[in-house]
C-alpha cells in the first residue's frame, strides 16, 4: 500500500487531519489500534476553543457542532470564601463550545466514511521505519497478516501510549514530565447540570468540577487519591462529596442520579521535544499532556494540526517544505504557553498533601487576586478561550 501522509492514530487528532488534508486533495491512510465502536465509546474532554471549532468547519464537519453544541460565555470559580464568575465575552471577545469529543470523533467519522477515506482498524504492532530516509514506511498486523505501508510522511496521532514517539531514537529526544499526587473521579450522569456555566471549584476538601455535555447529561469530577478505584465510590458517596466542595447555594441546586459512566484518571504534565524525527511528525497527546484543568488536552491536539496541515499544504502545493521545518518550534511554543496555564490552574484549585500553611495562604491570595484584579481575570480567559495559532 502506499499513500501521501500516513496517520496513526483514529482518534480526533488523525481523523481532523486526515478530513483537512482530504479536502485539499492529499491522499491519507488512517492506521487505528482499536475498533472504532472503542474509540468512540472513550468519554473525554468537551469544551472547544473556538480555534478548534474553526478547524471542524473548515474541514467541513462543523454543521452538528454548530446545532448542538452549547456557546459558553463565560465561567465560575469558587472557592471557601465565595464564588465569582469569569466573563470571556467581555474579556477577549470570545467564547468556549460545550461539546463532547466522542461526539466530534463520530462526526469526523461520518464524514471521513462519506468522503470515502481509508481506515484501518484493530491494527497491531503498528512500527514507524526509515523515518530518516527519503521512503518512509509502516509495517502493522492487520486482517492476519502483515502489512506495509508507504508514505511520504508520517503523523503520529496515536496517544501518550503509542509507538511514534518511541520511534524517536532516544538520544534525539527530550521529555518533560511532571505528575501530579491525585486523581480526577468523574462521572456522566443523565440530570440536568447544575447551572449553565462550568462551575470549577477549589475548596478545603479539594477540587470539583462541575461540567455538561447538554441540557440533559452533565459530567462531574472530583478530586481523589490515586490510590482510589472507581468501584471505592458509590454514586451516593460521589454526590455527598461533590456537594461538600460546592458553595452551600450551589449544592442545593444539584440534582443528582445514577451515574452512567464512572472513571479516574491520572494528572500528568508532559513534553516531548523535539516534535519531529526526520518524515515522523507527532500531534497531540503523542507529543504532550496536559492535566484536565483548563480543558486543553483536545484543543492543544487540534492546534498541532493547524501547524500540520499547513505544512503539509505548504508543502504540496508550493513544494516549500519551511512549514515542516518549522513544525515543532511553532507547536512547541504555543504547547509550553498551554502547559503553563494548565499546570498554573491545577496548583491554584487542588489541595496537595504535602501543602504548607505558607502555601495554602498563597493559594487563597491568588484567588483574591483572580478575583479583584481584571486584568489577572482577562489573563485567564485569554487562555481558557485558546491562545491564537
Ligand atoms: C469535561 O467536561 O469533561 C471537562 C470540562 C472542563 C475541564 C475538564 C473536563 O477543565
Amino acid at each position: 500500500m502506499r499513500t501521501q501522509v500516513a496517520i496513526i492514530g483514529g482518534g480526533p487528532a488523525g481523523l481532523l487531519l486526515s478530513q483537512l488534508l482530504l479536502k485539499r486533495g492529499i491522499d491519507t491512510v488512517v492506521l487505528e489500534r482499536r475498533t472504532k465502536d472503542y474509540v468512540l465509546a472513550r468519554i473525554r474532554a468537551g469544551v472547544l476553543e473556538t480555534g478548534f471549532a474553526g478547524l471542524m468547519r473548515e474541514a467541513g464537519v462543523g454543521a452538528r457542532m454548530d446545532k448542538e453544541g452549547i456557546k459558553h460565555d463565560g465561567a465560575r470559580i469558587a472557592h471557601p470564601q465565595g464564588q465569582f464568575r469569569i466573563d470571556f465575552k467581555k474579556l477577549t471577545g470570545d467564547h468556549v463550545i460545550v461539546y463532547g469529543q466522542s461526539e466530534v470523533t463520530r462526526d469526523l467519522y461520518d464524514a471521513r466514511e462519506a468522503a470515502g477515506g481509508e481506515t484501518l482498524f484493530e491494527c497491531a504492532g503498528v512500527t514507524p521505519r526509515d523515518l530518516d530516509g527519503e521512503q518512509p514506511f509502516l509495517t502493522f498486523l492487520h486482517g492476519g497478516k502483515m502489512n506495509r505501508l508507504d508514505a511520504d510522511f508520517i503523523i503520529g496521532c496515536d496517544g501518550f501510549h503509542g509507538p511514534s514517539r518511541q520511534a524517536i531514537p532516544e538520544a534525539a529526544r527530550r521529555e518533560f514530565e511532571k505528575t501530579y499526587p491525585f486523581g480526577w473521579l468523574g462521572i456522566l450522569s443523565e440530570t440536568p447540570p447544575i447551572d449553565d456555566e462550568l462551575i470549577y471549584a477549589g475548596s478545603e476538601r479539594g477540587f470539583a468540577l462541575c461540567s455538561m455535555r447538554h441540557e440533559k447529561l452533565s459530567r462531574y469530577y472530583i478530586q481523589c487519591p490515586l490510590s482510589d478505584s472507581p468501584e471505592d465510590w458509590d454514586d451516593d458517596d460521589f454526590w455527598a462529596e461533590l456537594k461538600r466542595r460546592l458553595p452551600e447555594e450551589v449544592a442545593e441546586t444539584l440534582v443528582t442520579g445514577p451515574s452512567v459512566e464512572k472513571s479516574i484518571a491520572p494528572l500528568r504534565s508532559f513534553v516531548c521535544e523535539p516534535m519531529r524525527w526526520g518524515r515522523l511528525f507527532l500531534c497531540g497527546d503523542a507529543a504532550h499532556i496536559v492535566p484536565p484543568t483548563g480543558a486543553k488536552g483536545l484543543n492543544t491536539a487540534a492546534s498541532d494540526v493547524h501547524y500540520m496541515y499547513h505544512a503539509l499544504v505548504r508543502h504540496y502545493e508550493d513544494g516549500d517544505s519551511a512549514g515542516l521545518d518549522q513544525y515543532s518550534a511553532q507547536a512547541l511554543a504555543r504547547i509550553w504557553k498551554t502547559q503553563r496555564f494548565s499546570w498554573w490552574m491545577t496548583n491554584m484549585l487542588h489541595r496537595f498533601p504535602d501543602q504548607s500553611e505558607f502555601d495554602l495562604r498563597v493559594q487563597q491570595a491568588e484567588l483574591a487576586f483572580l478575583e479583584e484584579n481584571e486584568a489577572a481575570r482577562r489573563a485567564l480567559a485569554e487562555s481558557y478561550v485558546g491562545l491564537p495559532y
